[in-house]
């Protein structure tokens, strides 16, 4: 029998791809998308979806309860994946009151309507919440010590799931998972932002010396493990996603670079973004116990990160000439007046 999802920041980077790929390999769901559609939710992400009977879209908040409840019922919804919520940590230091209200009042919203009718709750969450790894890999017992607000509020999210487990005995899962690149990721972020600035020869902000680490992961095969969660994962557990690799941010810089056939002349280093967590660095023992294994190494996720933005400007053009001029100038403005070359 198939599923109902309510698939909660579906217009988003990473919830998109989940939806194109639940569409595709599950004959018998159906998905409800619910997306407030901030700066970071595109429906050009669900492009072609219209046309499918068993997709729906909503416009709305995950705090607004009675608008979660109204389309749960109206669409006979059985499971919430969550991947709502204020993403960027520069954002987050910017102006952390929106990441507390969507990732955690958000988070409870959701859990309470799913707590009256049993449903089955996923939450995505990310390796950020671990905090900053300064040697070894980060496992699902390990203490949570975010430093940025948005880790920070991400990690109450978590926190609020488990005692929903705990206490009301809701069948809940939680992945954390490490960077994602691919289709569809708004160009605040760092593969889209330098990929893009360097197609269009300007500069890349390195923030600091650039050798911080990340395990940057092709985002389907996120959308994959979540998938198999869902379906197999236990009550009450956390699983780790991410390639197991990570790599310093200028290795990725270089690569970009390479692909793209640009010097490396465009990279400055500018002012370092504050209480930057150095490395991030998962073990996801876990997921491959429970029959998964990531598809693509980070170089390979960084390449074909890489061609998808070169052959897909329709998408990234308008939002770069969009308000996100704006947002641009604002975080990057002064930091490129003081930059320096490698
Ligand atoms: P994104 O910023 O691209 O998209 C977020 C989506 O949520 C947007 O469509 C936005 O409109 C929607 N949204 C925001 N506030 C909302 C609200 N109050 N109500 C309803 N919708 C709202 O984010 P993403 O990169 O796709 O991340 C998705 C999830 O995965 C997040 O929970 C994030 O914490 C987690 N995650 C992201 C990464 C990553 O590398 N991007 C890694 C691990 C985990
Ligand atoms: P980002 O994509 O913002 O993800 P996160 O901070 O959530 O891991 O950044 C990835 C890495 O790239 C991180 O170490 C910060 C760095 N970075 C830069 O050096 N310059 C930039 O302009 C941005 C956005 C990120």
């Amino acid at each position: 029998m198939g599923r109902t999802l309510l698939v909660t920041g579906g217009a988003g980077f990473i919830g998109a791809n989940y939806v194109h790929h639940v569409l595709a390999s599950h004959a018998e769901d159906k998905v409800v998308v619910f997306d407030k559609l901030t700066y970071a939710g595109n429906l050009d992400n669900l492009r072609g979806l219209d046309a499918d009977p068993r997709y729906t879209f909503v416009h709305a908040d995950i705090c607004d309860r009675a608008a979660v409840e109204r389309t749960i019922e109206a669409h006979g919804v059985d499971t919430i994946v969550n991947f709502a919520a204020e993403t960027h940590v520069d954002r987050s230091i910017d102006e952390p009151g929106s990441f507390i209200h969507t990732d955690v009042v958000g988070t409870y919203t959701l859990l309470e309507a799913a707590r009256d009718r049993g449903l089955r709750y996923h939450q995505v969450s990310t390796d950020e919440v671990y905090g900053h790894v300064a040697e070894g890999d980060s496992t699902e017992s390990d203490p949570l010590v975010p430093r940025s607000p948005y880790a920070a509020s991400k990690t109450g999210g978590d926190l609020l799931v488990n005692a929903y487990h705990v206490t009301y005995g809701l069948y809940t899962t939680i992945t954390r998972g490490s960077n994602n690149i691919g289709p569809y990721q708004y160009p605040e972020k760092v593969l889209p932002l330098f990929t893009t600035n360097a197609m269009e020869d300007q500069p890349l902000p390195v923030y600091g010396d650039g050798l911080q680490e990340r395990d940057y992961q092709w985002v389907g095969d996120h959308c994959e493990a979540i998938d198999l969660v869902l379906r197999e994962g236990r009550p009450g557990e956390v699983y780790n996603v991410g390639t197991g690799t990570s790599i310093p941010n200028l290795e990725m810089v270089q690569l970009i670079l390479d692909s793209l056939g640009k010097p490396r002349s465009l990279i400055r280093h500018v002012a370092d973004r504050p209480g930057h967590d150095r490395r991030y660095s998962i073990d996801n023992a876990k997921m491959r116990a429970l029959g998964w294994q990531p598809r693509h190494s980070p170089q390979d996720a960084i390449r074909k990160t890489v061609q998808w933005y070169v052959e897909n400007r329709w998408w990234w053009e308008p939002i770069k000439s969009g308000e996100f001029r704006a947002y641009y100038e604002k975080m990057y403005g002064h930091r490129l007046a003081d930059a320096h070359s490698s």
